[in-house]
């Protein structure tokens, strides 16, 4: 196989200070990425390529009678219509287990049933792209149609409890809530909503299938090339050895990418039997469905506290959609659990299975839609309580996670609170709703708390001195756009004291050492954890390789004594006896230059309860006249523990806020309740904010030391920008209009429709 598939990046401009972590070194990958050199999924090209299209049903359920195929393999170019009639039949269905890093029911045409509209049905493989579409179109599908379920209310009935919400349990309860209920000197209990939203990152999912004999080659766009592997080998039946999976750069993934859907699989299957390599690239209009999105969930709450303000009685009931053909839970009310200090809390989850696709991870799966619903719900109960409500939240802020039973490993709530309000000017609030006028518009204040939970697994690492004096470092984690190519180099170069030119990083590939799925928000602390110990570990082997050899001006000197410094390595207190790396590399061969490192978490990780948190604050305007929604200005103050690279650090908070935006305001997946169709499958009607709707906004870091997270520090970026947003705007559009919207997203029509 070649190995130029791996590009090795370096950043030739960065000094060695923007190198240290922390510093703001601007991306190594950019330049190859303005220049279009960055060869995403589906610029690959392959000697003799051809292209597949995938094709999708068009009823919601029943099952597939027949297709018609004639017309469409009679096209010219066309290499093979691949349908439920004449797929290659896979071991065990083509279901065989897997949980990479969910239990995946894929559609690999094995039988003819259908269970939602969109779900892949057929491949049509062409010399052209354009060829491969026209024989789509020429297919002839006949259904044998079933009445669908689509009707949310209606099948809640039937509503069934998941095996378990992301690793903890569905259901949860402490205390006596009914007791502390009724009780209670101030009790709200209200239905929140969040609508079904589908992801929509830059790069649509794309697949290259590649077989050379019995060996698998997929360049894909993917969280997680090792889970592709898993996938892959399982599905098809193959030794994992006989399948690599390469991906580089992702153009964003959002969690739809963490695992591998049926449209992957389906390309290695009609690679194998066109015998050429296969190139199939999910369309725009083909995100909304077969490829996981974020199920709508409602929401109800009874929260009650006391007269002085202390929450008594919490509780958070869950539904949300999944799919009939496989469970996947929004748990949506895990943060209810630990966020607020309250004796009585009580949280369930329940699954109402439609004939929809299947949901996935979207960013800060459950966060996300859970602390809109939290949050809304703490701003209702502190105006009844008359109340501030960032004085509501002091009041009830929680120093122990009550729900784990565990303290913090570290948590500055408290500070992201008051350095948030100082910079918003927060006291200058008035409490009264609708009370504050600037002209024709209505100006609203709100504030909620953001917060994810800090992840780690297990990771590995390669690290080489090369001849030249550059180390490589090698990891099978992922770049989905966020900083990884960066960060990592950042760390080795820290840890080696070597500029960042003088880093040769690999990353994106099964070829190189094991890394985890690049999802919720750890592959900071789980693949930067392993570089971090790869580059100890080589610092050690390099000093031993000196001290023990006779060629080099340190042997005999303490291992003690031995320091790498600017590519040399030294004696401590007499730093001119040394050598340089690649007088030291001359004298050996590569694979004396190498050291591997596994890299997992400590013994700590089981001792706290690990997370990042933030206040989000937002002012918003509202026409008074014509409901139209503007947000002016957002400020957030976070605590991650280190953040490790000032500049992607700072993109990543910024982008989970306007992701925030725009689930508070414009996403909305619009299923016909007729026919499961999504009726705003492209970008045209599917609302994501444009740079006109997005506002100021401040970011606060507050510096945070956590010394249970990990060797760097840091707990997490990726996800918790996007959590509190939806639920502060929706405050201060009460604030502003003294008009509670339950329900997201947030619209001109919902806020003409409310009631005062
Ligand atoms: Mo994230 S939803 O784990 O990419």
């Amino acid at each position: 196989m070649d190995a130029t598939s791996t590009l090795t990046l370096t950043s030739p401009a960065a000094g060695a200070e923007d190198g240290k972590l922390g510093g703001a070194l601007s991306r190594v990958d950019g330049p190859l990425k303005v220049c279009g050199q960055a060869r995403y999924a589906a610029d690959v090209h392959l000697p003799g390529l051809t292209h597949a299209t995938l094709v999708q049903s068009r009823v919601a359920a029943g099952r597939i009678r027949s297709i018609d195929t004639q017309a469409a393999q009679a096209h010219p170019g066309v290499l093979l219509v691949m349908t439920p009639f004449n797929a290659p039949r896979l071991p065990e269905g083509g279901q065989a287990g897997i949980k990479p890093p969910a239990g995946r029911t894929l559609s690999l045409l094995q039988d003819d049933r259908v269970h939602y509209d969109g779900q892949p049905i057929a491949v049509v493989v062409a010399e052209t792209l354009e060829a491969s579409r026209q024989g789509a179109r020429l297919l002839q599908v006949e259904y044998d149609q079933e009445p669908p379920q689509l009707d949310f209310e209606a099948a809640k009935a039937q509503a069934h409890p998941p095996k378990e919400a992301q690793g903890q349990e569905p259901d949860s309860r402490r205390g006596d809530v009914e007791a502390a209920w009724s009780q209670a000197a101030h009790r709200l209990e209200a239905t929140y909503s969040t609508p079904l939203e589908h992801h929509n990152p830059l790069e649509t999912h794309a697949t290259l299938a590649s077989w050379d004999g019995d060996q698998l080659t997929l360049w894909d766009s993917t969280q997680y090339v090792h889970g592709v592997k898993q996938t892959l080998s399982q599905r098809l039946g193959l030794q994992a050895e006989q399948v690599r999976v390469v991906s580089p750069f992702v153009g964003g993934a959002f969690g739809s990418k963490g695992s591998a859907w049926s449209h992957v699989v389906l390309a290695a299957m009609a690679a194998r039997e066109v015998k050429r390599p296969v190139r199939l690239v999910v369309e725009r209009t083909q995100m909304f469905g077969p490829v996981g999105n974020r199920p709508f969930t409602q929401q109800q709450f009874r929260l009650a506290a006391d007269g002085g303000g202390q929450l008594t009685a919490l509780e958070h009931r869950v539904h949300a959609e999944t799919s009939r053909i496989e469970d996947w839970i929004e748990p949506s009310a895990l943060i209810s659990r630990f966020l607020y200090a309250c004796d009585n809390v009580a949280t369930t989850h329940r699954l109402v299975p439609l004939n929809v696709g299947v949901p996935t991870f979207q960013r800060a799966p459950g966060e996300a839609t859970g602390s809109f619903a939290l949050e809304s719900a703490m701003d209702e109960l502190a105006h009844q309580a008359g109340l501030d409500p960032l004085e509501f939240r002091r009041r009830n802020h929680s120093d122990f996670d009550a729900g784990q039973q565990l303290p913090y490993s570290s948590k500055s709530l408290l500070a992201c609170y008051d350095q948030g309000a100082q910079a918003f000017g927060w006291s200058q609030r008035n409490p009264k709703p609708r009370a504050t006028r600037r002209g024709d518009v209505l100006v609203g204040y709100g504030v909620a708390t953001a917060t994810y939970p800090a992840k780690r697994l297990a990771s590995e690492a390669r690290a080489t001195l090369l001849p030249d004096g550059r180390v490589r470092v090698q990891c099978g984690t992922h770049d989905l756009g966020t900083g990884t190519w960066t960060l990592l180099t950042q760390v080795a170069a820290d840890r080696l004291d070597l500029p960042p030119a003088r880093i040769a990083l690999e990353i994106g590939d099964t070829a190189l050492p094991m890394a985890p799925v690049s999802g919720g928000s750890m592959t900071a602390a789980s693949a930067g954890a392993a570089v971090h110990a790869v580059c100890e570990l080589l610092r050690t082997h390099l000093a031993e390789l000196a001290v023990t050899d006779e060629a080099s001006p340190l042997h005999g000197v303490p291992h003690e004594l031995i320091e790498l410094r600017e590519g040399r390595l030294r004696k401590t207190d007499e730093p001119g006896r040394g050598e340089t790396l690649e007088s030291l590399a001359a004298r050996h061969a590569d694979i004396d230059l190498q050291v591997n490192v596994r890299a997992t978490p400590g013994p700590d990780a089981e001792k706290y309860s690990k997370h990042s948190f933030g206040a989000v604050f937002v002012e918003v305007h509202v026409d008074a006249d014509l409901g139209e929604i503007r947000v002016p200005r957002i400020v957030a103050a976070y605590s991650v523990g280190n953040l490790l690279n000032a500049k992607t650090g700072r993109s990543q908070l910024l982008g989970g806020i306007v992701w925030g935006l725009s689930m508070a305001l414009h996403e909305h997946s619009l299923r016909d309740p007729r026919y499961g169709r999504i009726a705003n499958a492209n970008l045209g009607e599917y609302h994501i904010p444009v740079n006109a709707d997005i506002p100021d906004i401040e970011l606060i870091i507050v510096p945070e030391d956590d010394p249970h997270i990990g060797p760097l520090g840091a707990k997490g970026i990726g996800e918790i920008g996007i959590t509190g947003v939806a639920g502060a705007i929706a405050n201060a559009v009460w604030h502003a209009t003294g008009r509670r919207i339950r329900d997201l997203p947030i619209s001109l029509d919902s806020l003409l429709h409310a009631q005062r």
